[in-house]
C-alpha cells in the first residue's frame, strides 16, 4: 500500500499540463494574419493534412485552434460543451448585435438561454410556423411569377434565391403590418443595409486581433457598422411602432407575424418569456442576418449541383411530378413525401456548408481536447469541409451523390448527434432556426424546380470556386434559364 501511495506521488510531477496544439508559426505580432488569404479553406485543409485531427495558429495575439477530426468534436460540442458552447464575440458582431443582446454571438450565459428558449419555443414554434406559412406562401409565389414573367433570360440564381428568402423572412417578421407600396421601399432599404453589414461581419478585422490597437479601428469597420445600425434601427423603430399600433388587426386576420409573437411576448410582464425592446431588435437581425444568406447560398449550390448531375435533376423533378402534380402548385404539406429533394438539400450542406466553420466558440475556461491544452478565451472553429469530405467517412467524398442520405437514417440526421456532419453546428449552440431552415430551403427548390425546367445559359459552364466572408458562396455568379413546365398558365399567376 505505502509503495503504492509513493509511487503516485512520485508520478505526480509527470502530470504537467500538456502542450498546445500543433501548428505553423507565424511572424512576430502579426502571427499567421499575412498568410490569410481568399482561399482559407484550402487553407485550413492543407494545415489538416500536415498537423492531424487539431492545430493552432495566432492571429496577431489571438490564439485559434481548428478541428478536423469527429472524435474532437464530440469532445468538444458534447463532451465539454459546457464549456465551449460560450461565444466571444468580435467588434464588427458587438456592433451589429446591439452588444451582444442576440442569440448567435452572445456569451454562455443566462440572458442567452432565456432569449434562445423564447426563439426556439415561441417565435419558431410549430404553432407559429404554421401561423405564418401563407406569409412564405405569398414570397415564394411573387419569385414564381417574376422568373415567369422574365421567361428566356439568364435568371441570375443567387440574387433570385437572397431577393426572394429575404422577403419571405421579411414577410414572416412584419408582414401585414406596412402597405404593399411603403412594405417595398422599406424592403430595399432593409436589403441594402443588411447586406453591407453582413459583409462587414465577415471581413477579417485586424483591430480583433492586435487590441492594443483596436482604439484606432485602422479600417473603419466600427464606424461603417454603427453608421448602418443607425439606418437598420430607424427601420425596426418605425415597423414595431406600426405594429404595436395594428395589434388587434394581423390577429383577425389569423396570419401571425414574428413580430406580434414578440410584442405579446413583452405584454407579459410576470413571465419568464418576456423580452425587452432592444432583445426585440436584436433577435429581429439574429433572423435576418442568420435566415437569409445561409438559405440563399444553399439553394444556389444546389441548383449548380443539380445542372451538372443531369440525373440527379431528374430524379427530384420526376418525385415533384408524383408527389405534387403537373397541374398543382407546391405547398409546404408536400414536404415530408419529397426524399429525393430532401436527400438533394442535405448532399450540398455536406459539399458546401454555408456556415463551414460554424460561429466560433470560445472557452469558458481553460481545458483539454485531445490531449491538448486549450486556453480560456481561445477561437475554436471545426473544419467541416475537412471533416465531411473526409474519405475515412465518405465513399467518394468529392462526388455529389444524394442517394448516400435515402437509405442511412443514421447520416440522414441534421440533428448534430452525427459528428462527420454537422452542417447546422451541435450541442447547445446549434443553429436555432432548423426548424425553419429545412422549410424554406426545401419549399422554395421545390417549387423552382417544380414550376420550371432550367438549363446553363448555350455555352456557359459552371465553375464551383468559392468565396468565404460570413458564409460560404459561390465565386461566379449561377445563370440560367427556365422554361415552363405546368401544364396550365394560371399556375404561375
Ligand atoms: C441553410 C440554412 C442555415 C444553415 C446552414 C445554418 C447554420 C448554422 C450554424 C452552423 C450555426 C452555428 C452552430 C454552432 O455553432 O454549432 C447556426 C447558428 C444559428 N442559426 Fe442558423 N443556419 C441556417 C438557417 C438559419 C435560419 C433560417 C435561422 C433563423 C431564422 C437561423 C438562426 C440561427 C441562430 C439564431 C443561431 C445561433 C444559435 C446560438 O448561438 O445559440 N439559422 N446556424
Amino acid at each position: 500500500m505505502s509503495t503504492m501511495l509513493c509511487t503516485k506521488m512520485e508520478l505526480n510531477p509527470l502530470k504537467r499540463t500538456p502542450p498546445l496544439p500543433p501548428g505553423p508559426r507565424g511572424l512576430p505580432i502579426l502571427g499567421y494574419l499575412p498568410f490569410l488569404g481568399n482561399n482559407l479553406l484550402h487553407k485550413f485543409g492543407d494545415l489538416a493534412g500536415q498537423y492531424g485531427p487539431i492545430y493552432k495558429f495566432y492571429l496577431g495575439s489571438q490564439l485559434c485552434v481548428v478541428i478536423n477530426s469527429p472524435s474532437l468534436v464530440k469532445e468538444v460540442v458534447r463532451d465539454q460543451d459546457s464549456i465551449f458552447a460560450n461565444r466571444d464575440s468580435n467588434i464588427a458582431t458587438l456592433a451589429a448585435t446591439y452588444d451582444g443582446n442576440d442569440i448567435g454571438f452572445s456569451p454562455l450565459n443566462s440572458q442567452w438561454r432565456a432569449m434562445r428558449q423564447i426563439f426556439v419555443r415561441e417565435v419558431l414554434g410549430n404553432n407559429s410556423l404554421q401561423a405564418s406559412y401563407d406569409l412564405r406562401k405569398d414570397e415564394v409565389r411573387k419569385a414564381i411569377r417574376d422568373v415567369y414573367t422574365n421567361i428566356g433570360k439568364p435568371v441570375h440564381f443567387g440574387e433570385l434565391s437572397f431577393r426572394t428568402e429575404l422577403n419571405v423572412i421579411m414577410n414572416m417578421m412584419w408582414g401585414g403590418v406596412v402597405e404593399e407600396e411603403e412594405g417595398q421601399r422599406l424592403g430595399e432599404e432593409f436589403r441594402e443595409v443588411v447586406i453591407k453589414i453582413v459583409d462587414l461581419m465577415g471581413k477579417p478585422n485586424v483591430a480583433d486581433y492586435l487590441p492594443a490597437l483596436a482604439w484606432l479601428d485602422i479600417q473603419g469597420i466600427k464606424k461603417e457598422v454603427e453608421g448602418h445600425m443607425q439606418s437598420m434601427d430607424r427601420i425596426f423603430e418605425y415597423v414595431v411602432a406600426k405594429c404595436r399600433k395594428m395589434l388587434g388587426g394581423i390577429k383577425k386576420e389569423g396570419k401571425k407575424n414574428f413580430l406580434q409573437v414578440m410584442l405579446e411576448l413583452q405584454e407579459k410582464e410576470d413571465s419568464e418569456m418576456s423580452i425587452s425592446p432592444r432583445q426585440i431588435k436584436a433577435l429581429l437581425l439574429d433572423i435576418v442576418i442568420a435566415g437569409t444568406d445561409t438559405t440563399a447560398t444553399t439553394i444556389e449550390w444546389a441548383m449548380a449541383e443539380l445542372l451538372q448531375n443531369r440525373k440527379a435533376m431528374e430524379n427530384i423533378q420526376n418525385e415533384l411530378s408524383k408527389v405534387v402534380g403537373l397541374n398543382n402548385e407546391v405547398e409546404e404539406f408536400h414536404m415530408p413525401k419529397l426524399k429525393y429533394l430532401e436527400a438533394v438539400i442535405k448532399e450540398t450542406m455536406r459539399l458546401h456548408p454555408a456556415i463551414p466553420l460554424l460561429i466560433p466558440r470560445s472557452p469558458t475556461q481553460t481545458s483539454t481536447i485531445g490531449g491538448y491544452t486549450i486556453p480560456k478565451k481561445s477561437m475554436v472553429l471545426i473544419n467541416l469541409p475537412w471533416i465531411q469530405r473526409d474519405p475515412s467517412s465518405w465513399d467518394s467524398p468529392l462526388e455529389f451523390k444524394p442517394e448516400r442520405f435515402l437509405h442511412d437514417n443514421k447520416k440522414c440526421q441534421f440533428s448534430g448527434n452525427n459528428f462527420n456532419y454537422i452542417p447546422f453546428g451541435s450541442g447547445r449552440r446549434i443553429c436555432a432556426g432548423m426548424p425553419l431552415a429545412e422549410r424554406m430551403l426545401m419549399y422554395l427548390l421545390a417549387s423552382l424546380l417544380h414550376s420550371f425546367e432550367w438549363k446553363l445559359p448555350d455555352g456557359e459552364t459552371i465553375d464551383m470556386s468559392y468565396t468565404f466572408g460570413a458564409v460560404l458562396r459561390k465565386s461566379t455568379p449561377l445563370l440560367a434559364i427556365a422554361t415552363p413546365r405546368l401544364s396550365e398558365p394560371n399556375l404561375y399567376g
